[in-house]
């Protein structure tokens, strides 16, 4: 059984980002099981209540969620052109303490969805630079930016339109099973640079 976490860069209740991770973790495959994180009782890192009382409880539940999965999904909203406070600030608490360890060799890959015609495709890129400085595997064999989501959710930010999902096989194939836990490094093509947003829709 491969375990993936899968963690929203949103607290708006009927997030876009926040439904296609359960959409994803609809579609995931046999063997294949996509756990949702809850970030909404994350606190604004603070160096001071870190001092005091140590990690929030709400972030080591993450950290160890994160600990015992295969890999990591960020499902990231897209805010200025860049990463979303919110999920950086998750981050950045699940980085303290022995939270490195968690993130070190750990497969992650940065989906997201938005309105606007680019599908967070500034924002995925805005990630790189943390993951690389959390010591986190690549797993970009395939890119998802769902561009002018608006239109394929409902009001609840439920996933109602089939389009992105008929891209998610091929994401899966690259899924992280126990074996790149244990370190196995294969070296892919990476086809990402060829990957245009779709008019409207999912993107690979
Ligand atoms: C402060 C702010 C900045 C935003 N900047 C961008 C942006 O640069 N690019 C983009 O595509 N959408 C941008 N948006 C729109 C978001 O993509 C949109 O609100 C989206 O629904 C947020 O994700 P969610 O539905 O998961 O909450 C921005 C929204 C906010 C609130």
């Amino acid at each position: 059984m491969t375990t993936i976490l899968g963690l929203s860069g949103s607290l708006r209740r009927a997030s876009l980002n926040s439904g296609l991770l359960r959409a994803a973790a609809d579609a995931a495959p046999d063997g294949v099981t996509i756990t949702i994180g809850d970030i909404a009782q994350v606190p604004l890192y603070d160096g001071d209540l870190e001092a005091a009382s140590g990690i929030p409880a709400a972030v080591s539940a993450l950290t160890d969620q994160l600990a015992a999965a295969d890999g990591l999904l960020l499902v990231s909203p897209e805010y200025n052109n860049g990463v979303p406070g919110v999920l950086k600030n998750v981050i950045d608490w699940m980085s303290r303490g022995q939270g490195m360890a968690a993130f070190k060799g750990k497969p992650v890959a940065v989906i997201g969805a938005s309105p606007g015609n680019f599908g967070t495709a500034h924002a995925q890129s805005h990630w790189l630079p943390v993951l690389r400085m959390l010591a986190t595997r690549p797993w970009w064999d395939g890119r998802l930016m769902v561009s002018r989501a608006g239109d394929l959710f409902d009001d609840q930010g439920t996933l109602t339109d089939t389009r992105p999902a008929k891209s998610w096989p091929n994401s899966w194939r690259a899924l992280p099973g126990p074996s790149a836990r244990a370190g196995r490094d294969r070296h892919r093509p990476c086809r990402a640079d060829r990957a245009r947003p779709a008019r409207h829709g999912a993107v690979l």
